[in-house]
C-alpha cells in the first residue's frame, strides 16, 4: 500500500504544478475577438455521430441561407471539418485527431453536432477535449418559457472544477478512490466577468451565484468570493448566493422560479442544472448551448447522438431545433444579431406548427429546416 501512497503523492505534485501553470496562463489573459471588425469569419461545421450529420446538414443549410450575402461577399466562409467521428477517434486513439484539431483551430467559430463517447475505456469525450483545447471557458445556456415568465441564462464554468482532472483521480486498490475539483482565481474571474457583463448588456439586475460553499469550502468558497469581488464592479446588479440543492428545487417551484435571471456556477453543478432547466423548457432536445472562449467559440445542440433513432431507421425524423438555436447563438456571437433574431422568431413559429414527434408520420428534419427558411423569407 505504501508504494501506492508514494505514487499518488508524487502524481499529486505534478497535478498541482500543472494546474498552477494553467492558472498563471489564464492570468496572463487574452483579448476577445471583435467579430464586427473582422474582414472574414470562418465558421467550421462538425457533423458528429448518430443523428449529428442529419441535423448539422439542415442547420448548415439554414445558416447558409441566412448568411448568403456575407458568403457571396467573402465575409463569411462556412467550412466543413471532417474527422471527428467516433470511428476515426478510436482508430487514432485520441479524443480529437491531430489533423482535425489543426483544422478546428483554423476556424473562428464552430457549429458542432453531438459526438458519441464510449462508456468506460480511456477515450475522453470529444466535447470535453474541445472545450479544453480551445479554452472555451463559458458554457452559456439560455432557457425560455415565455408563458411562465421564465427567461434564464446559465453561465456554467466550462474549463475546470470537477472536469479538469476528471480522468486523473487516484486510487488505492480495494481501499479508496479520490477525484479532484480545481477552482482557480483567474478561471473564476473570467466566468464571473462573462456572467455580469451579459447581465449588464442585457438589462438584467440579478445574478445568482450557485455553489455548495457550505460543504466544498475551498473551491466553492473561492468561487463565491471571487464572484462577489467581480459583482462589486456592477453596482446596479444584485448578486445573490444560493446553494445548488435548493436552487434545483427553486427551478421546479412556479412560485419563485421566474424571478431568477442569470446564473453563474461551477462546472458540474452547471452541467446538471442546465439539463433540469432544459427539461422545464420542453426537453433537453430544445436547448442550445454556446461554449465561449476569447479566441474560439463552439455552438452545439445540448442533446446526444440518439443512437436508438438511427437503429429504428428514424434518423430523418430528428428534431434540429436545438442545433438551430445554437446557430442563432453563433450568429449573435459573430455580430449578426438581425439574422439571429429572424432565426429565433422562425423557430418559435415552426416549433409550434410542425409535429416533431421523432416518429413515422411526424415531420422530418428537412421539412423543419424548409419551414424555418420559408418563415425567414416572410420577414
Ligand atoms: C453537456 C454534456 C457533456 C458534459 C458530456 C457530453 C461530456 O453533458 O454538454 O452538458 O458533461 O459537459
Ligand atoms: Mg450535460
Amino acid at each position: 500500500m505504501q508504494e501506492y501512497i508514494d505514487k499518488a503523492v508524487e502524481s499529486f505534485r505534478t497535478l498541482l504544478e500543472s494546474q498552477l501553470e494553467r492558472q498563471n496562463r489564464m492570468e496572463a489573459g487574452a483579448t476577445a475577438k471583435d467579430f464586427a471588425a473582422m474582414d472574414k469569419i470562418v465558421v467550421g461545421t462538425v457533423d458528429g455521430d448518430g443523428i449529428g450529420p442529419i441535423i448539422t446538414k439542415e442547420a448548415k443549410r439554414v445558416m447558409e441561407h441566412l448568411l448568403a450575402d456575407d458568403i457571396a461577399a467573402g465575409k463569411v466562409e462556412i467550412r466543413e471539418i471532417e474527422g471527428l467521428t467516433l470511428d476515426r477517434r478510436m482508430e487514432v486513439g485520441k479524443a480529437i485527431p491531430d489533423d482535425t484539431l489543426a483544422a478546428l483551430k483554423a476556424c473562428d467559430v464552430l457549429l458542432k453536432g453531438p459526438t458519441a463517447t464510449p462508456h468506460g475505456g480511456a477515450m475522453e469525450s470529444a466535447n470535453v477535449a474541445m472545450r479544453r483545447e480551445l479554452d472555451l471557458y463559458a458554457n452559456v445556456r439560455p432557457v425560455n418559457v415565455p408563458e411562465e415568465g421564465i427567461d434564464w441564462v446559465f453561465y456554467r464554468e466550462n474549463s475546470e472544477g470537477e472536469y479538469v482532472l476528471g480522468s486523473k483521480g487516484i486510487e488505492l486498490p480495494d481501499k479508496l478512490a479520490m477525484d479532484f475539483k480545481v477552482t482557480t482565481d483567474a478561471g473564476t474571474r473570467r466566468i464571473a466577468r462573462a456572467a455580469f457583463e451579459y447581465a449588464r448588456m442585457n438589462g438584467k439586475d440579478n445574478v445568482a451565484i450557485v455553489t455548495k460553499a457550505n460543504i466544498m469550502k475551498k473551491t466553492d468558497g473561492k468561487f463565491s468570493a471571487i464572484c462577489h469581488e467581480i459583482a462589486a464592479e456592477y453596482p446596479d446588479i444584485t448578486a445573490e448566493d444560493w446553494y445548488i440543492d435548493i436552487m434545483t428545487a427553486n427551478l421546479v417551484n412556479p412560485a419563485v422560479r421566474s424571478r431568477f435571471q442569470v446564473f453563474v456556477l461551477p462546472n458540474l453543478y452547471g452541467d446538471i442544472i442546465t439539463d433540469e432547466a432544459a427539461q422545464i423548457q420542453g426537453g433537453v432536445g430544445t436547448a442550445g448551448s454556446a461554449n465561449i472562449g476569447d479566441e474560439y467559440a463552439m455552438f452545439e445542440a445540448i442533446h446526444g447522438t440518439a443512437p436508438r433513432m438511427l437503429e429504428q431507421g428514424l434518423g430523418d425524423y430528428a428534431n434540429p431545433a436545438s442545433i438551430l438555436k445554437a446557430v442563432a447563438m453563433l450568429l449573435r456571437h459573430i455580430a449578426r444579431p438581425d439574422e439571429a433574431q429572424k432565426l429565433e422568431n422562425a423557430l418559435t413559429i415552426v416549433s409550434d406548427t410542425l409535429n416533431m414527434s421523432g416518429e413515422l408520420g411526424g415531420n422530418t428534419c428537412r421539412e423543419f429546416a424548409d419551414a424555418v427558411m420559408a418563415e425567414i423569407e416572410k420577414m
